[in-house]
């Protein structure tokens, strides 16, 4: 064991102003979530210079905790502070980042994630000792953050970005072709496509039941007869249609068997079918994601929702950086015969896997 005088006093003071920092960070985050869901930093971008009293009143929210909220991100410098006005104001340099318009880069819909995870820390801490994980319903605004962060990353980059990635799939959806997304969640990526291309039959699976009733009401609204939404588990997906292209947005690495649930899917692709895969970015070696710029924040989601959500069905546990060295090696075993790896520039989170059978 290491005694007082082995120490090294710069990188222990360098260490704990790193940890301060942190600490001020995850309160940030909190705080920002909370700007987010009640619409504050929407309400702000809109305002000039605002006392408390003002910014509650054009937000309809109680003036004390706007107040501490302000005096909150006054100090963690995210909103500028006049004091002989005692007015508040969120730069529109901030803004461009923190409110709704500012989707796919509102870094405010991201800070959710910090709460929802804060949620199931006594279960996990209990895993620690006990094994086993934390199931889906146990979470608390699990799908809606998910749904948040699809419109973030991938609603509002699908037309532009990600189907382009496939050479001709734009026209083969308009011609008309079959799909399907696994794991589909609420469905924010399905309704989107449903709409845009008329001719194309779609059909979203998800486990849990409480994703497909969130997404059947929010195409219900659209009235999409091209789009089928079932509760339906993809590990058991054995007879099913043939489909020309098949989605996975985030969905494999958090698969109770996703051993299985490639294979099902290899063969429930048209022979010349395509399947995508967003997953995270990351390499299977922790040694190399030291330098992956969100590389912390993927092993706790893991930790604390991916590997967990799947150890608690009695599955692997792949974890979020289960990494493209084991993604691509489960692909060829699944049946594919071709994998390549894209990057799109708005995303930093994820690639983008195209593989084909043959
Ligand atoms: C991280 S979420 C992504 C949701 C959606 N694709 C999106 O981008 O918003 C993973 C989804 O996969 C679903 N899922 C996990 N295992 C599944 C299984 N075996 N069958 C069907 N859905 C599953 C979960 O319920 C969850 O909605």
């Amino acid at each position: 064991m290491s005694t007082a005088m082995e120490l090294d006093p710069a990188k222990m003071e360098a260490f704990g102003a790193r940890f301060l920092e942190a600490m001020n960070g995850a309160a940030m985050m909190l705080m920002s979530s909370i700007g987010h869901r009640t619409g504050l930093f929407d309400t702000m971008a809109d305002l000039p210079a605002a006392t408390s009293a003002e910014v509650a009143a054009a937000s309809g929210l109680n003036e004390r905790y706007v107040r501490e909220w302000l005096n909150a991100l006054v100090s963690a410098q995210v909103v500028d502070f006049d004091p002989t006005e005692q007015s508040y104001r969120l730069p529109a340099e901030h803004a461009a980042l923190l409110t709704r318009a500012a989707t796919p880069s509102n870094l405010a819909s991201v800070a959710q994630w910090i709460a929802v995870l804060g949620y199931v820390e006594t279960q996990i801490v209990d895993k620690f000792s006990h094994g086993g994980g934390v199931c889906y319903h146990e979470f608390h605004r699990f799908h809606d953050v998910m749904a948040d962060e699809s419109s973030q990353t991938t609603v509002s980059a699908m037309i532009e970005h990600i189907l382009p990635l496939v050479d001709g799939l734009l026209e083969k959806l308009e011609r008309g072709i079959d799909v399907l997304d696994i794991g589909c969640g609420s469905a924010k990526a399905l309704i989107l496509l449903a709409e845009r291309f008329p001719q194309s039959r779609f059909c979203g699976y998800d486990l849990c039941a409480d994703a497909i009733v969130a997404g059947q009401r929010l195409a219900e609204e659209k009235d999409l007869p091209n789009l089928t939404l079932k509760v339906r588990d993809v590990a058991e997906l054995i007879d099913c249609d043939r489909f020309d292209l098949i989605t996975a947005f985030d969905a494999i690495h958090d698969q109770a068997y996703p051993d299985q649930v490639l294979s099902n899917i290899s063969r429930a692709l048209r022979r010349d079918g395509i399947f995508l895969m967003q997953d995270i970015r990351a390499s299977s070696y922790v040694e190399k994601n030291i330098d992956q710029p969100l590389g912390a924040f993927i092993y706790t989601i893991s930790c604390m929702h991916c590997m967990s959500v799947s150890l608690a069905q009695g599955g692997l546990g792949l974890g979020a950086a289960w990494g493209e060295e084991m993604a691509q090696e489960m692909l060829i075993a699944a049946g594919f015969s071709q994998v390549d790896i894209h990057r799109l520039n708005h995303d930093i989170l994820n690639n983008y896997y195209l593989a084909r059978l043959g």
